[in-house]
């Protein structure tokens, strides 16, 4: 059994009747990074703010390494990091001083020592002494998550870290998460509406819409074993179609086919075609994409 960092029950947040997060229940294990997706409105931010003991839960409770955000919010606060949509940086002041501010009020040991392992771990051990207002904005959240972990937390919570960020400055920030939870040994729980950002670096996801868990899993169990395979040939007959059923659910039009089954047939389909004295003209594999998933998912349930 791995041993569970954060967990959720039955948590709920009404705002005068209109329901933000409906009961939902989750597990985060100790070392992953654990995405929590949904579109805008679904409930991310009320939940987070929930774990941050920062506004109290309607019904059920939650649990940051056992300690209730009920009954315990200040053990919670002292156990997690935070990085917050806004970040709020002094920008008259350098990098280093505005960290040093956050380490006199966590009460920090060896605060510089600190400081510059993790300017150096977000790549901005030549910033230090650059005054933040100078920071673009993915440099500001880079700092933010140098800021979060000052404290040594042993969750770290992060809503929405790429947001307004370009590509390839969203890309620096995830493999520095990426690269954190692995030498740092903590917990992260990270929210997103961008999915292809999540399917890069979480071990496991929790999709969310009006307020609750739609699905929850790692990728593989959300994917499932699922390939497509696509087709084109020269020809096409009722009797090829007929065989091709046999590897999977096949769809047609006209002379492209495409294949959904449990497994890779390029092989077999070959052979198929080949036997049928039809050409493969162009043939393709593919996994369905967590978009796809994500848009099934929830059409689902809208029925
Ligand atoms: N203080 C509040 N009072 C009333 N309703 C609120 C309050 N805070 C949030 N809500 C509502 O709760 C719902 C969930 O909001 P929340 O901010 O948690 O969504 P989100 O998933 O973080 O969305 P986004 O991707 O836009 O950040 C929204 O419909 C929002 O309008
Ligand atoms: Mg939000």
């Amino acid at each position: 059994m791995r041993e569970v960092a954060v967990k959720t029950l039955n948590l709920r947040k009404e705002y005068d009747g209109f329901v933000a997060v409906d009961g939902i229940n989750l597990e985060i294990y100790r070392g992953e990074i654990f995405g929590l997706l949904g579109p805008n409105g679904a409930g991310k931010t009320t939940t987070i703010s929930m774990l941050l003991g920062l506004i109290p839960p309607t019904e059920g409770d939650a649990w940051i390494d056992g300690f209730s955000i009920r009954k315990d919010p200040i053990e919670v606060r002292r156990r997690v990091g935070f990085l917050a949509e806004n970040l709020g940086f002094y920008d008259n002041m350098t990098a280093w001083e505005n960290l040093v501010i956050t380490a006199k009020l966590n009460k920090v040991e060896n605060p510089e020592e600190r400081i510059e392992k993790l300017l150096g771990r977000v790549g901005l051990s030549n910033w230090a002494d650059v005054e933040v207002g100078k920071f673009s904005r993915g440099m500001k959240q880079r700092l933010g998550i140098a800021d979060a972990l000052l404290k040594k937390p042993s969750v770290l919570i992060l809503d929405e870290p790429t947001s307004g960020i370009d590509p390839k400055g969203a890309e620096e920030i995830l493999s520095i998460i990426q690269s954190l939870a692995r030498e740092e040994k903590i917990t992260i729980l990270m929210s997103s509406h961008l999915l292809h950002q999540v399917e890069k670096i979480c071990d496991r996801v929790a999709i969310m819409d009006k307020g609750k868990i739609v699905a929850q899993g790692t990728l593989k169990d959300l994917i499932g074993e699922k390939y497509r395979i696509e087709i084109e040939t020269d020809k096409m007959s009722n009797d090829i179609l007929e065989d091709l059923r046999n590897l999977g659910e096949v769809e047609v039009e006209e002379r492209k086919v495409r294949i959904t089954t449990n497994r890779d047939v390029r092989r077999e389909v070959s052979a198929i075609l080949y036997a049928k004295g039809a050409i493969v003209l162009d043939l393709h594999i593919s996994r369905p994409s967590l978009a796809e998933i994500y848009r099934e998912l929830l059409e689902t349930e809208l029925k």
